[in-house]
């Protein structure tokens, strides 16, 4: 694919708007999680997620290891979070300060999201040069249903007005 192509390509994405969610997950007790827009929901019954997740990511195979994992809904008042799991998560402090539980799956839960869902992991297919990740629901919850989404637009942070 040329330069032209690929450019073109991210400029329609640019112009699909998303929400933002961080996905989180435990490795042997190590927490870490990463930004992704690339997640919807697949089916009802069962209840399915999908996550793309690119290969070259620290935490393509975290997660792979990790065997389950949490899907966190963003707030429009979680930039911030948005923007720590947008960088790499090996670091000595992977999860930064922000306020997180444990879910029943072991995965981190973060404080004042608009919703979570639980998964764990039941298909792995490759996807170009991400995986795409099939996760079944476990637990979920909407907790701040008030709570506007953090929008993802043009390759900016955007809220619903
Ligand atoms: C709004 C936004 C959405 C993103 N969506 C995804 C995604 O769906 N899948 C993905 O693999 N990376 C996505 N990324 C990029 C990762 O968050 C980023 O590469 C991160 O540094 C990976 O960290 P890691 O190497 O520790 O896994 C997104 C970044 C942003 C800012």
């Amino acid at each position: 694919m040329s330069n032209n192509q690929s450019d073109e390509f991210r400029k329609i994405f640019g112009h699909f708007p998303t929400g933002i969610t961080v996905i989180g997950m435990s490795n042997n007790g190590q927490i870490s999680g990463i930004t992704a827009n690339s997640v919807t929901s697949v089916s009802l019954d069962p209840m399915l997620m999908l996550v793309c997740i690119a290969q070259k990511a620290a935490s393509h195979d975290k997660l792979k290891s990790a065997g389950n994992f949490s899907i966190n809904f963003l707030s429009d008042k979680q930039k911030d979070l948005s923007q720590f799991f947008a960088s790499s998560s090996n670091t000595d402090n992977p999860m930064g300060d922000f306020k997180y539980r444990l879910g029943n799956n072991k995965s981190p839960i973060f404080s004042d999201v608009i919703a979570w869902i639980e998964c764990s992991i039941v298909d792995w297919f490759p996807g170009g040069d991400h995986s795409i990740v099939i996760g079944k629901v476990s637990d979920m919850k909407i907790e701040n249903a008030s709570y506007k989404p953090l929008i993802y637009y043009n390759g900016q942070y955007s809220e619903l007005v």
